[in-house]
């Protein structure tokens, strides 16, 4: 199974690119830009990924992107993702990035997006990997926090394919932010946001309704609501899981626990995704790999997931259908 899944052509379509910062790199930048970390090893800052929730994961994870200043430093976070992400058979990803993390420590949006979209390109041209850009606010800011980053992306918005919502989940419902989505759609983005990771069911509803969403991330917590499951369904909302993220965050006890077959077999369009792979144990490989023995997946069930992931990206119908061909040739061979 294991060589299948890594000759699988994959696609991606939960990824905080600051959270595939790597401690080596972090080290790197750290040294480069002159930034005192809280750890004197390499070892020392693996070690300090043992998280009991969500929050635990974002105070590390926010401290980690204090080295990151100049755009070279974001051109060298992506274009590092991206070819590990090629080296895996990723043929496409979509790229959260938090605007907000780096504008708050007075770093530039135009600095942030310009390293990465670089790097895209870069990435694009020397290992055929395409990927699209997604802007993600911080929930646990203010909606006023968020609109001024959208006002300040709107000059290069070309840039950017959808927005997001991310971090502190419980007490930052959707509806807090159904101003700016709604402005972002007057604006021509696509929409997506975390719900449901350790918020309720509800809060997927929400997503839906007040911030008419075009892909839900995560979603786990669907599986409390039946009614949830059948509008989904009804829908064809793409779902991005992260099993190992899952896993890591206390999300699911254990990866036998995980929602993805039984999402499956009722016919949602679920995906697997790595979320923070530098935080969480793994890319698209290991991600596919721990949950295909955990569940016992099929080739059947691999071919579903990375189907879904093709229908429900955001890429052009002649994309999808080249991906689609991949597929096939994978599945028949
Ligand atoms: N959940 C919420 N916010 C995040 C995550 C996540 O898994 N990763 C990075 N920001
Ligand atoms: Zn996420």
């Amino acid at each position: 199974m294991r060589e299948l899944i890594e000759k699988m052509p994959k696609v991606e379509l939960h990824l905080h690119i600051e959270g595939s910062l790597e401690p080596e790199l972090m080290f790197q930048l750290a040294k480069r830009n002159n930034i005192d970390l809280p750890y004197s090893s390499v070892e020392e800052v693996r070690a300090a990924y043992d998280f009991g929730n969500l929050q635990d994961f974002l105070d590390i994870y926010y401290a980690g992107c204090k080295v990151l200043i100049h755009e070279q430093d974001f051109y060298d976070l992506t274009y590092a993702y991206l070819k590990k992400a090629a080296e895996q058979n990723v043929m496409h990803t979509e790229m959260f990035f938090d605007p907000q993390t780096h504008t708050e420590r007075g770093i530039e949006l135009e600095t942030v997006a310009k390293g990465i979209c670089k790097a895209a390109k870069a990435a694009k041209e020397d290992f055929g990997i395409s990927s699209l850009t997604i802007l993600s606010f911080l929930r646990h800011l203010s909606e006023e926090a968020a609109i001024a980053t959208l006002k300040a992306a709107l000059p290069m918005k070309d840039k950017f394919i959808a927005v997001g919502l991310d971090s502190s989940e419980v007490g930052n419902p959707p509806q807090k932010f159904q101003k700016v989505y709604q402005m972002a759609g007057e604006e021509g983005f696509l929409k997506v946001a975390h719900a449901g990771e350790e918020g309720p069911a509800q809060y997927i509803w929400d997503s839906l309704n007040l911030l008419k969403i075009d892909r839900l991330d995560h979603g786990n917590r669907a599986m409390d609501d039946e009614d949830l499951l059948k509008e989904l369904k009804q829908r064809k909302m793409g779902l991005t899981l992260c099993p190992l993220s899952n896993r890591k965050l206390q999300v699911v006890k254990d990866l036998k626990d995980h929602p993805v077959k039984k999402m499956l077999n009722k016919g949602l369009k679920a995906t697997v995704n790595s979320d923070d792979p530098a935080y969480f144990g793994g890319y698209m490989n290991e991600n596919f790999i721990a949950i295909t023995e955990a569940l016992n997946l099929s080739k059947r069930d691999l071919f579903q997931l990375t189907s879904n992931a093709i229908e429900v990206s955001f890429v052009n119908a002649d994309r999808k259908a080249d991906m689609m061909h991949k597929l096939n040739k994978w599945m028949k061979a």
